[in-house]
């Protein structure tokens, strides 16, 4: 592989970076959300600043202090992080999506809170799908050169639902985490395969969240004109 951290190999290279979790509001008091912490894509932002990029961090409920040198913008939803994300990536190098975007949001949003009645069941919550951000910005590709990675966190038969979905978002590289029992969202440390369009496969041990950013900005770098 090309460089390493320490050496300013995204100088001169603009990077767009999701981070955190949309939330999907029903009423003024209440949404549906998701454990992303927010921490990797954090991550991915201080060690691209270290290594020279010209950062955009567009973060999403996470409540964690703005990096140094990096320019962060907040979305809360999926529909205004899409915004974000398509405007910062028209003159992006790189767009990676480390944000834990809500597949559905509810189909209605009640302008007044919704109460309970006595001696009624709750009525369902009826969703519609939010549009997959990744795949648009893989797909519409605002430069022909530009690098686009995705996250996935998987459950089971990992590698295999990686590389399908890698295929279906068409992206550059797939960040695959496996789901489990230390791997606690919110943790300071990860496990990952980095999955490349290329056929690409590279193991990163349990570490902290840095380690991983390195290697993803290793293997960027190296794909870089
Ligand atoms: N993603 C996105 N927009 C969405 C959903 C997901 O941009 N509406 C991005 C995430 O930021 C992540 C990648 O797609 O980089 C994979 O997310 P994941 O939830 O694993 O993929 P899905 O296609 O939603 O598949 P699943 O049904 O397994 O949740
Ligand atoms: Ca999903």
């Amino acid at each position: 592989l090309a460089r390493g951290p320490g050496e300013a190999d995204l100088a001169g290279r603009h990077v767009v970076i999701s981070a955190g979790g949309t939330r999907e509001p029903l009423d003024p008091v209440r949404y549906l959300g998701n454990r992303s912490s927010g921490k990797q894509g954090f991550a991915l932002a201080r060690t691209a600043v270290a290594r020279g990029a010209r950062v955009t961090l567009i973060e999403a409920n996470t409540g964690l202090p703005d990096p140094a040198g990096a320019d962060v913008l907040h979305a809360g939803t999926a529909i205004q992080l899409r915004e974000a994300v398509l405007k910062a990536a028209a003159d992006a190098d790189v767009v990676v999506m480390a944000a834990a975007v809500a597949d559905f949001r509810p189909a209605e949003y009640a302008t007044g809170k919704i109460k309970k009645k006595d001696g009624q069941e709750p009525a369902p919550i009826k969703l519609v799908r939010n549009p997959d951000i990744l795949a648009e910005v893989a797909g519409e590709r605002a430069r022909p050169d530009q690098i686009v990675v995705g996250f996935a966190a998987e459950t089971d038969d990992v590698l295999a639902n990686g590389r399908e979905k890698l295929r279906r978002k068409g992206c550059d590289l797939l960040v695959v985490n496996e789901v489990g029992e230390r791997r606690t969202f919110g943790s300071e440390e990860n496990e990952a395969v980095v999955l490349a369009a290329d056929g690409g496969e590279t193991p990163v041990p349990f570490g902290p969240k840095e380690a991983l950013a390195d290697t993803v900005w290793d293997l960027v770098s190296s794909r870089l004109g």
